[in-house]
């Protein structure tokens, strides 16, 4: 596989303005907001704009919160391409977009666009953005997460982007899931996954990286098409691993396949810096 790495650019609704002193200043829309990153450990490059700021999500004591500085939405709406979806500030700092996906979202659509309708799963699949990409270039996807309010959160954005068939919403635990596919003898062209580092199924099922992710992935062996050109597309974001370790897990579940793994970077406007935001691996079926 070649080692790559993806850098996102700033796009209409959305930018990483400066970054600095473990935090970082983008605009969603018309909104500039702070939140913390532990990444940004260097300096700040324009410590002047971080006043235009309307809000601001800070730790203390171990509890995080939104700061507001002006009355704000309680969402609003962005897109990207013919993607329309809505952010909002909810607790633990995410706003309902992951903005270094962007070149994921891409390959995604080309990907889909060479085939006949493929049948796309996307796991852990948070406020949906790929399983609409996907639905738009004709796949027929399956969207499951664990948390009513993504999925519902899913729901709202594809209606937005005028996505009305072609997903189905499964609220459940994905190893679970994954599990009855399989026996099943359910198969999948294209699959997706960006696991957290914890989490926990509908149930209260417990989702631990380090153990779970390489039995996630032997169980999603047995529903992974054998086609050639199908793909399968996994995201890690704050669990400490390095896209070389991402990419040895797949090598050592799938064999030495065609692809790329690397890191996914948010790239700052008018500067040539730019965040390390997460890894991916990317698999092609030969
Ligand atoms: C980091 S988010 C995924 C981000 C998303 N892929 C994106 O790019 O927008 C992780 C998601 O995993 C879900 N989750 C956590 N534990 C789960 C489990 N055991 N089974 C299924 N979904 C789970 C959470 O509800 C959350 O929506």
């Amino acid at each position: 596989m070649e080692n790559i790495n993806l850098t996102t650019e700033p796009w209409e609704d959305y930018e990483l303005l400066d970054s600095g002193d473990n935090r970082k200043l983008e605009r969603y829309g018309s909104a500039i907001l702070i939140r913390p990153e532990t990444q940004a450990i260097w300096r700040r490059k324009q410590p002047d704009l971080w006043s235009k700021a309307v809000a601001e999500f800070i730790w203390s004591d171990g509890k995080g919160a939104w700061h507001k500085k002006d009355r704000i939405a309680e969402k609003w709406a962005l897109k990207w391409r013919d993607v329309s979806f809505s952010v909002r500030l909810t607790s633990f700092k995410h706003t309902g977009l992951f903005p270094e996906q962007a070149p994921n979202w891409e390959w995604i659509d080309k990907s889909i666009r060479t085939k006949d309708k493929p049948n796309v799963l996307n796991l852990f699949g948070y406020t949906g953005l790929a399983s609409i990409v996907a639905a738009k270039a004709g796949a027929t996807v399956t969207h499951l997460d664990a948390s009513r309010q993504s999925n519902s959160w899913a729901k709202e954005n594809a209606i937005a982007s005028d996505v009305t068939k072609g997903i189905r919403y499964i609220l459940d635990d994905a190893m679970k899931f994954v599990k009855r596919e399989g026996r099943r003898g359910v198969s999948y062209d294209g699959v997706i996954l960006d696991p957290p580092a914890f989490g926990r199924g509908p149930k209260g099922e417990v989702w631990r990286i380090e153990e779970d992710l390489p039995k996630l992935m032997d169980d999603l062996k047995v529903i992974f098409s054998h086609k050639p050109g199908s793909f399968l597309l996994l995201n890690g974001y704050a669990a400490g691993y390095t896209p070389l370790s991402f990419e040895q897990l797949i090598d050592s579940c799938f064999g030495s396949s065609t692809g790329e793994f690397g890191e996914l970077r948010l790239k700052e406007t008018d500067s040539s810096r730019s965040i390390s935001e997460g890894i991916y691996v990317r698999l092609v079926r030969n």
